[in-house]
């Protein structure tokens, strides 16, 4: 039978109701912006092992579920670090949002609010943290950071930090230089964008996000000084690769909040971190957008959150797609997973709505994932429901 056209809703609406996956969501972003744009978000370094590595972990998890227990009302909320939280996730640091749409850092930052969950602002990101204060002034606002080799310019930008209401600092531990990622290479991408021949070309097939990126505010970096170039270039400018946990100490005694630890993934570094005053642990491998052939993190939970403690915050990133993802997540020992693409898939499909959408879709999935596996609690999903893939011997 053929259905009657949806009324009262708008072409977006009806865009966005159709996606029924954060996969349909990257099927509409793909049509919607620039071809390099869609790649900086969607690629990983190198031949992009790690990037699929992240994927297949989630995918090849098995769940194993309770019967006969009363999952009438689920209940998705949970504390982070004394946070209430609506649901187990974060929305994670993603540098230079406004590329992806012009609601960029803004629309992110309200979408996680409506959500009930925190949003992470990047260092590099398009959108100065004052502003992101003042327009999602009810966002719970998480700010992310590196070791800069300028130690000054890193105070000033954390105090900007702390005077906007951002509570909760983020310190991204593995980009102590750039990635290789060839995507960007071969598109020719800089950052901020810039118009070649090739991307001219583009213009006539991505009219709309053209007109934005070259009428509203400038696209580029709101928090630090930079000159138009490579990834690359820009990154290694900025970092300090002679980091050492002794800096931790430093940012210890300049931020008085809560620090996580992004980019962790073994149990010997997670106790480290937690020795030097770490309040969390961030499993991450940048969503594979650094090291090659790196271990998916939600191999390295179970280990980790045997070393750190039951107390201990535990948070990881990198191939969630999905709310069985999710509870598999938090059955294996996370109490939070962090996602970057599948809400700029949504932010790229549709601006604020579209992270909206990708929300919705995760939280439905995990209320129902809860339900089906007997878990009425983030509290009862337990590590026995879950079986991840068997470690190679190689990896001990
Ligand atoms: C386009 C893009 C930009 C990112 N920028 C940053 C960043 O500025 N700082 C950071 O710590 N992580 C950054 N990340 C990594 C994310 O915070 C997160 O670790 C990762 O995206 C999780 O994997 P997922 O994309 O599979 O969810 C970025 C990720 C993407 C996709």
């Amino acid at each position: 039978m053929v259905q009657p056209p949806r009324r009262g809703l708008s072409l977006l609406e009806r865009r966005l109701a159709d996606a029924h996956d954060i996969d349909d969501l990257r099927r509409l972003a793909r049509r919607r912006v620039p071809r390099p744009i869609f790649d900086f978000v969607d690629g990983g370094a190198g031949d992009e092992s790690t990037l699929r590595r992240n994927e297949d972990a989630f995918r090849a998890v098995e769940l194993v579920p309770r019967v006969l227990r009363d999952v009438s009302a689920i209940d998705t909320s949970t504390l982070l670090g004394g946070v209430r939280a609506a649901l187990p996730v974060i929305l994670g640091p993603v540098g230079m949002t406004r590329m992806a749409h012009r609601h960029g850092e803004i629309g992110a930052a309200r979408a996680a609010a409506r959500a009930g969950i925190p949003y992470v602002l990047s260092t590099m990101a398009s959108t100065s943290p004052e502003r992101v204060a003042e327009h999602a002034p009810d966002s719970e606002r998480w700010f992310q950071v590196y070791l800069w080799r300028d130690r000054a310019a890193s105070l000033r930008l954390i105090e900007r930090a702390r005077a906007a209401g951002f509570t909760t600092l983020v310190l991204t531990v593995d980009v102590p230089v750039a990635g290789s990622r060839l995507r960007d290479a071969r598109n020719g991408m800089t950052l901020p964008p810039s118009l070649t021949l090739k991307s001219v070309l583009q213009v006539a097939r991505h009219p709309r996000w053209w007109v934005d990126a070259l009428t509203l505010e400038p696209l580029g970096f709101a928090a630090i000084e930079t000159r138009r170039a490579g990834f690359v270039e820009q990154s290694n400018r900025i970092l300090d690769p002679s980091a050492t946990l002794d800096d931790l100490d430093w940012l210890r005694s300049a931020w008085p909040g809560r620090i996580l630890v992004k980019g962790v993934l073994s149990a010997e570094d997670a106790r480290a971190v937690q020795a030097r005053g770490a309040d969390g642990v961030w499993l991450s491998n940048h969503g594979g957008r650094q090291l090659e052939n790196a271990v998916a993190p939600l191999a390295m939970l179970p280990e980790v959150r045997a070393a750190v403690g039951a107390e201990a915050q535990v948070y990881v990133d990198g191939g969630v797609r999905s709310g069985a993802h999710i509870a598999a997540a938090v059955a294996a020992g996370a109490d939070a997973v962090v996602i970057g693409r599948p809400y700029v898939y949504g932010l790229m499909a549709g601006g604020e709505a579209g992270v909206d959408r990708a929300l919705d879709l995760l939280r439905q999935g995990l209320v129902r994932t809860m339900a089906l596996l007997g878990a009425a609690r983030l509290a009862d999903l337990m590590p026995d429901m879950v079986r991840l893939p068997p470690r190679s011997p190689a990896a001990g």
